[in-house]
């Protein structure tokens, strides 16, 4: 599984970040976070095989001075355990748009108006291969 983290981007409304993996064949999660510092995240982006609640579901929050806000579930998660994903992931005004490999778009607002995002972190359950921003 992958630790990754940057903390000296700064990305920015309208670029893209690509994240390329592999979801590892009993996955239970991973995440692609991005803010300020672990601390400070405008998104949290959760793809879960074996949620309690939910079984599949792609969960997104924030977390601000360390605290989570409140959760956003799609209960549909399209991504496959022990396949190659490329995932997108667009600040787009006051949005994030994450393009899934199937196309699906999964929104969340960034609701604590961050401007630069200055962290990165994929961890979890899935193997980076290739990490870009363009
Ligand atoms: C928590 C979980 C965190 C994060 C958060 C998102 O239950 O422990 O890792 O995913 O939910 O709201």
């Amino acid at each position: 599984s992958t630790h990754f983290e940057v903390k000296n981007v700064a990305l920015q409304n309208g670029d893209r970040l690509k994240v390329k993996g592999v979801i590892l064949p009993d996955a239970q999660r991973f995440q692609i976070d991005l803010g300020r510092d672990k601390d400070d995240l405008a998104l949290h982006f959760n793809p879960r095989f074996h949620d309690d609640i939910d079984g599949a579901v792609l969960v997104c929050n924030s977390k601000t001075a360390g605290c989570w806000g409140d959760e956003k579930r799609e209960v549909y998660n399209p991504l496959e355990r022990g396949t190659d994903v490329k995932i997108v992931l667009k600040l787009e005004g006051d949005m994030f748009e994450v393009e899934l490999p199937d196309g699906y778009e999964v929104n969340f607002p960034n609701r604590v108006g961050m401007d630069v995002i200055n962290f990165v972190r994929v961890t979890g359950d899935f193997k980076l291969t290739s990490f870009k921003i363009c």
